[in-house]
């Protein structure tokens, strides 16, 4: 019987699915460490992870495992190239959580233009006196311009919704969409966006794509809104130009160090802060738990599944 090693507890609906195979299940609620992803690799022929796990080289000569199927859209979690030298199939979870993480999105361009936090914590702090010409004016969003930094699933679905708040949408990405938006360079999306928001996957060349530069480049009334991967934006300078008040505020899922903040953001008074639930809703993280299961399935029973990140393994 295939043996599948699996480092979460998942839902019965996902593990009925899983019938036919022996399961290793890591049981607790925290994160496997490394040695313990390496033990239960040894001897599977698939493991499903999640993107909190780190999938390197010496996790996949601890094994042999023939499909890594990551419960995410994105992949900076898995050395891909590696896999794909070993011949492991690499597989993923997108669409299923992309009206989700555009909601969040949404949600947090709301959040921080109309100061939604600070205005609640300002009411339970017993500080609310009664109605107030000017009291925690934000920044409207119909009217101003929306960057997108990446155009594919979650920036296309973004693109709508802010599309009914009545932004104009610009956007930065390697391929025209039609119908939505104009097309511009990133220099001129930073220079006269209004809010910019992040939706690249992480890769080297989007490792720190918003630094020092990128900031300074911003209109000092613009916001920064990333639902991407942390390390896409350099934290400390963000932090700083935070601080300096060189960008009006940021609104952040992701972090470059998750769990940890970069010193500094935390205390920062215009900033939203989540706690990485860009696909957080039930539907979105059921969808991506079923399909990665399926995917993981397809793999081992010989079949093309719905999402291979290297498909050149399957030829
Ligand atoms: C979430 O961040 C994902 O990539 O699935």
């Amino acid at each position: 019987m295939r043996r599948v090693f699996i480092t979460k507890v998942l839902p019965p609906q996902a593990l009925n699915l899983l019938g036919g195979f022996s399961l290793d299940i890591f049981p607790r609620r925290r994160n496997p460490t490394r040695m313990e992803i390496m033990r239960g690799v040894k001897g599977a022929d698939g493991l499903l992870c999640f993107l909190s796990d780190m999938i390197d080289k010496e996790i996949m000569d601890a094994g042999n495992l023939r499909v890594i199927s990551n419960c995410a859209a994105g992949y900076n979690n898995i050395d891909i190239e590696y896999a794909t030298q070993r011949g492991i199939a690499v597989t993923n979870t997108p669409d299923v959580l992309t009206n989700a993480t555009a909601d969040l999105t949404l949600a947090l361009m709301l959040a921080v233009t109309r100061r939604i936090c600070e205005a609640e914590d300002f009411l339970r702090k017993g500080k609310f006196r009664g109605w107030e010409l000017f009291l925690m004016c934000g920044m409207e969003l119909a009217g101003k311009k929306l960057g997108i930094v990446g155009m594919g699933r979650i920036g296309t679905e973004v693109a709508r919704r802010a599309q009914a708040f009545g932004m104009e949408i610009l956007y930065h990405s390697r391929k025209e969409v039609e119908g939505i938006g104009r097309i511009v360079s990133l220099g001129e999306l930073l220079k006269i966006s209004d809010i910019v928001t992040l939706h690249v996957p992480l890769t080297p060349d989007t490792f720190h794509l918003i630094g020092d530069k990128e900031l300074d480049s911003m209109k000092r009334s613009a916001y920064l809104i990333n639902t991407s991967r942390g390390p896409v934006v350099d934290e400390g300078a963000l932090v700083r130009a935070l601080k300096e008040k060189r960008i009006a505020g940021a609104g952040l899922d992701v972090y470059e160090n998750e769990p940890k903040l970069t010193r500094g953001l935390l205390t920062s008074k215009n900033v939203v802060l989540l706690p990485h639930i860009g696909s957080a809703t039930l539907e979105a993280r059921m969808g991506m738990v079923l399909l990665a299961v399926q995917n993981l399935i397809d793999i081992l029973k010989g079949k093309k599944p719905a999402h291979v990140v290297n498909p050149s393994v399957l030829i």
